[in-house]
């Protein structure tokens, strides 16, 4: 042990880095280690050599091993290939605020002078963006256009009631672990305990969840936390250490820190009012329904289709529609759903007849249609 604890510091003293904050920082997660040895942060390479990790404080060295070859043995492997990694390195992808509007427009999302100002400053910033809104706004599309327009992969969590740690952050791998315990129980190697538990509780056995799989991505990244207020409380606070130091820690194993750090968008529709905790640590956005001239460019450049007349009178209709006291206001997602109708019906003006058979498009409140047909007269 006290042979891989001064290979653990020659390998932490030859990358040059000083983890000892984050050591520091970090000390609570060895408390859930029993038993285990403080050795510097080292950084290990998956076994491809391409996924680095930045490991603080990881917990039992009890045996030299990770990924099935050991911390030590990676650490060294990538100080020897002189990968050596800034912490939570960021670079912006955006020019300017100019740059946002046009790649997201380029990316099919017609973006405001707010909404571009906004997502270049989380950009620059490095700080998540919460996106807020009724329903249909453009807020999942949002963090979509953005994972198109800066060739980042999309990785998603989608928030609902009973969400927990392990489908947000990771989990233990157990099927494996169990066939990993039974197979050093059945041969003849004579393997510890303390070897085996060591060897279970390593990469190899940690299944990551978004979170996690956004944290570890070495190639741009955008972390969608979609529908943040249907999660419970509880999650925000899972959510905290992953959206302040872009870093989740592992008791068993130490301090994941981004390599590369994701874009994140978190969206809500605001069922809740979620924590100031949270929100401190966010660039906050709130979207509404678009002015009449940008949601007929929207339709005219998701529906190219629709004769610029009708998306117009289409356009008009809506907001009409969205001026009365609805239960369900019909969103911009629902003027497309009613492009696309007009077109397979193949209308070429919304008259009155046209409005009141496909109002079941907009409307999906009983009442609402009722409310609808009274008010714009098309009974
Ligand atoms: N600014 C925009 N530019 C282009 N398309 C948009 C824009 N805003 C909204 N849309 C369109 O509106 C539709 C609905 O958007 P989206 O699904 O992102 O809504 P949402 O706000 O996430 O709704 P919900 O809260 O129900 O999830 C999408 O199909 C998207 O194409
Ligand atoms: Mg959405």
């Amino acid at each position: 042990m006290q042979d891989d604890l001064s290979r653990a510091r020659a390998v932490g003293a030859e990358q040059g880095e000083d983890f000892a904050a984050i050591n520091g920082e970090r000390d609570a997660a060895y408390g859930l280690v029993s038993g285990g040895s403080r050795v510097p942060a080292m950084q290990a390479v998956d076994d491809d050599g391409a996924t680095p990790l930045l490991l603080s404080g990881v917990g039992r060295v009890g045996r030299d091993r990770c990924h099935g070859r050991g911390p030590l043995l990676a650490g060294r492997r990538a100080a020897r290939r002189r990968r050596v990694l800034q912490m939570g390195q960021h670079s912006p992808q955006f020019g300017s605020v100019a740059d946002v509007a046009q790649r997201l427009a380029a990316a099919g999302y017609l973006a405001d002078a707010a909404i571009a100002t906004t997502v270049f400053l989380a950009d620059r910033l490095a700080k998540p963006l919460l996106v807020e809104g009724p329903a249909g706004v453009g807020k999942t599309e949002l963090a979509k256009a953005l994972a198109t327009a800066t060739d980042a992969e999309l990785i998603r969590l989608q928030c609902y009631e009973g969400l927990d740690e392990a489908r947000a952050l990771y989990e233990w791998n157990y099927k494996k672990q169990l066939l990993r315990i039974q197979v050093s129980t059945g041969s003849a190697t004579g393997e510890s305990w303390d070897e085996v538990h060591d060897d279970i509780f390593t990469e190899e056995f940690l299944l990551a969840r978004p979170l996690l799989a956004a944290i570890r991505r070495t190639g741009p990244t955008v972390l969608l936390i979609d529908e943040t207020d249907k999660a419970d409380v509880e999650v925000e606070g899972l959510l905290l250490e992953v959206l302040s130091d872009f870093q989740v820690t592992v008791p068993e194993l130490g301090t994941i820190v981004a390599s590369r750090r994701p874009i994140v968008v978190l969206t809500s529709n605001a069922t809740r009012e979620l924590s100031e905790a949270l929100k401190r640590r966010c660039l906050y956005l709130a979207l509404d329904y678009p002015s009449a001239e940008r949601e007929r460019e929207i339709v005219q450049a998701k529906v190219p289709d629709l004769a610029p007349k009708l998306a117009e009178q289409l356009v008009g209709t809506v907001r009409a529609l969205r001026a009365l006291e609805l239960k369900k206001s019909p969103s911009i997602a629902e003027t497309l759903d009613w492009a696309h109708t007009l077109l397979a019906l193949g209308l070429t003006t919304l008259d009155e007849a046209a409005v009141k058979s496909t109002l079941g498009v907009v409307l999906k409140h009983a009442s609402d249609q009722e409310r609808a047909a009274t008010e714009l007269r098309l009974n």
